[in-house]
């Protein structure tokens, strides 16, 4: 069974803990190695305090929890930050925790963040994703996300870019209709 509730900032090192350890994995290699290396646990728990604090107005974080009630996973989202002015949403972070890959966690969590986004008013949202991280597209494949015509190019504090592809989702009552909160 997998259980959800709003992230408060008690969450924080769970959460910055599933961050980078997801990072170091699924990141490395991607051209921007350097920039991992400086990121830490240290720099990521307060931060994530802080933020969950005070989220930004419009932004949710939702946590997805097992039994014992550890955080299995984190999403968040609010309004869509790149891409055409069209007023939809966005999936702005999706991240599970690595022993709980492939157990329907992630699944959740998108179907949760769209019942959020659709009863605050979006009927659409999109996702971005780098270019080359092919399991993440797999699994917005899977769950109905549609490959948007457009590209976003993240620039990281150290000067690299790195491209990303969005993928989205026209009627997100389909996608939290698809996947059970
Ligand atoms: C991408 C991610 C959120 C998926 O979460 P998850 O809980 O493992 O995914 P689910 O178990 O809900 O998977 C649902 C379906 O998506 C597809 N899928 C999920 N992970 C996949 C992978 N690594 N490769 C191919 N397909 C995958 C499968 O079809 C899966 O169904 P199945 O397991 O019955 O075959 C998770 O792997 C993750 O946190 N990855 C690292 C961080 C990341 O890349 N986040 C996205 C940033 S944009």
């Amino acid at each position: 069974m997998i259980y959800l509730r709003a992230a408060s900032p008690d969450d924080a090192a769970q959460i910055a803990t599933i961050e980078l350890d997801n990072y170091e994995h699924a990141y490395r290699g991607h051209g921007f190695d350097a920039w991992l290396d400086q990121q830490t646990i240290e720099k990521y728990v307060p931060w994530w305090r802080e933020r969950l604090h005070a989220l930004t107005p419009g932004v949710e974080m939702l946590v997805a929890m097992d039994g014992a009630l550890t955080v299995l996973g984190f999403g968040r989202l609010g309004p869509a930050r790149h891409g055409p002015a069209d007023g939809a949403g966005e999936f702005q972070k999706v991240y599970v925790a690595r022993k709980a890959h492939r157990l329907g966690v992630g699944r959740t969590l998108m179907g949760a963040m769209a019942a959020r986004l659709h009863h605050l008013g979006y009927q659409q949202a999109r996702v971005w994703v780098l270019t080359s991280n092919q399991p993440a597209r797999r699994f917005y494949e899977q769950i109905g996300g549609e490959l948007v015509d457009f590209t976003y190019d993240e620039l990281l504090d150290d000067g690299t870019v790195l491209p990303h592809v969005g993928y989205g989702w026209r009627d997100l009552a389909e996608l939290y209709k698809l996947v059970p909160s």
